[in-house]
């Protein structure tokens, strides 16, 4: 093993290009070597609190030997199998099933995918092939929403709400409309607009119809968010909110599709996310959780009705992957499946997030610097803004949560931020007292930033 962690790092800068690619945070960056819970360990040998689960997916955990050796076994029995048709695994066809018992009624086909932007990819091409097969040809634009997330492939880029993605890589798809988050803290309707006697909820819901009448109901093929938005800085929305998109959905003919990479597999503590507000979506895209990231895997499900369409039309729907139904993916995904059961991990996950949130409230409700504290289920969020009073943010020069998350680092707790907010999604193992001490970190390292 290398002494230092200056060695293996120097090695990544001359050969590795990395996601989001930045050289200047490589250089500072870290190499990881170990994990174990909520654990990981640096190539220097120092231990940091695991604030995101990896990238919101080891929900079980790191060093879990039961997914290890789900893996293993099934590597050494049928290590890889072709997925297309004609050609079939039983780990594939087993997780098909377990997935139509724990997820919405609604949903009951599922197809696999080896992550989230693909899944996005797959979502948007189906609900097209679908309009095709109804006799809709026009129906293929997709709105999705600011400060949405769903991958960064072309298409899924496209659907990403957050422009800082777009502008080295334009032109995007076209065909990709946007509508504003109901982001509670800071949603408003427009002026033009009379929402008197309407909630917030619904007056940011009322924008998908707005959306919807403005670009022709005729051409608009579906609708796509996440139930929570994660990336986009854990924006919790109201509770009417996503009852009245169902309803605008359904009204003008548009396919409600969750996103629920990150929300789905007990993440806001409850299995599937929209069951918070008693709302099916059409289809289901999800990734990260459903192998606790031991295993790159994702997919979508698709209610009967969409399915019926893709077994019955007359063209084939060309869409599909190498990795499709991997069989060891698959084998990872059930054994993870088994164990969030067996250890009510979704429970485990609403009880947990509680007591983060109840914690991060006592300690910052009051700082001057934090606008907002939110969360559903253990994923929560910070959001430091220069006022309070008007929610101005900080310039983006003064790298605020930057520095914080540096200081925080310095004492021993790895997250990642949206700007000037804080994210905090650990796995679902970790230990009150771990979390305890996320917050106690957090203190400090605002402390060290403002002062107070
Ligand atoms: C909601 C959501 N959708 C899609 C994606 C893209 O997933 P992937 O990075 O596996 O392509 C992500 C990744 O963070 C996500 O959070």
């Amino acid at each position: 093993m290398p002494a230092t962690k200056a060695e293996p790092l120097d090695r990544d800068c001359s050969r590795l290009i990395h996601s989001l690619h930045n050289r200047s945070a490589h250089q500072g960056g870290h190499v990881w070597v170990r994990g174990d819970g909520a654990v990981l360990t640096d190539a220097d040998g120092k231990e940091y609190l695991d604030g995101l689960s990896g990238l919101w997916n080891v929900v079980l955990g790191h060093g879990r030997r039961e997914l290890a050796e789900a893996a293993a076994r099934q590597m050494n029995e049928l290590a890889y199998c072709s997925g297309y048709a004609g050609s079939s695994n039983l780990r594939a066809i087993e997780l098909a099933e377990r997935l139509t018992a724990i997820m919405y009624p609604s949903i009951t086909r599922f197809f696999f995918t080896s992550g989230g932007a693909e899944a996005t990819e797959a979502s948007i091409k189906t609900a097209r092939y679908y309009w095709k097969m109804q006799g809709a040809p026009e129906k293929t634009k997709v709105i999705s929403r600011q400060w949405g997330y769903h991958g960064t492939t072309l298409a899924a880029m496209s659907a990403t709400g957050m422009s800082n993605y777009w502008p080295m890589f334009e032109p995007r798809v076209p065909g990709f409309v946007h509508i504003p988050s109901p982001y509670p803290y800071r949603y408003e309707a427009p002026r033009d607009v009379n929402q008197s006697g309407v909630s917030q909820g619904v007056a940011a819901a009322n924008e998908l119809e707005r959306a919807i009448l403005r670009e022709g109901p005729e051409t608009v093929a579906m609708f796509l968010a996440e139930p929570v938005q994660g990336g986009g800085g854990v924006i919790v929305p109201q509770d009417d909110y996503f009852p009245r998109i169902r309803e605008i959905c359904d009204q003008y003919k548009v396919l409600f599709v969750a996103d629920e990479v990150i929300t789905g597999f007990g993440r806001t503590g409850s299995m599937f996310a929209l069951d918070h507000w008693g709302v099916q979506p059409d289809i289901v895209q999800f990734a990260k959780g459903i192998t606790s990231g031991y295993f790159p895997l994702g997919g979508i499900g698709i209610r009967d009705e969409i399915a019926q369409v893709l077994d019955t039309g007359k063209s084939v729907w060309m869409h599909a992957y190498t990795y499709s139904g991997h069989p060891v993916g698959c084998a990872v995904a059930l054994r993870t499946i088994e164990i969030l059961q067996r250890e009510r991990m979704a429970d485990q996950a609403k009880e947990k997030g509680e007591r983060l949130l109840k914690n991060l409230r006592r300690e910052f409700a009051n700082h001057p610097q934090v606008g907002d504290i939110r969360g559903k289920g253990l994923m929560c969020a910070v959001e430091f803004v220069q006022d309070k009073s008007t929610k101005q943010e900080f310039p983006a020069q003064e790298a605020i949560g930057a520095r914080v998350h540096a200081e925080a680092q310095r004492r021993g707790l790895f997250t990642r931020l949206r700007g000037d907010v804080f994210l905090l999604a650990p796995p679902f193992v970790t230990s009150d007292q771990q979390l305890d001490r996320m917050v106690e970190i957090l203190r400090e390292a605002t402390q060290a930033v403002f002062g107070s």
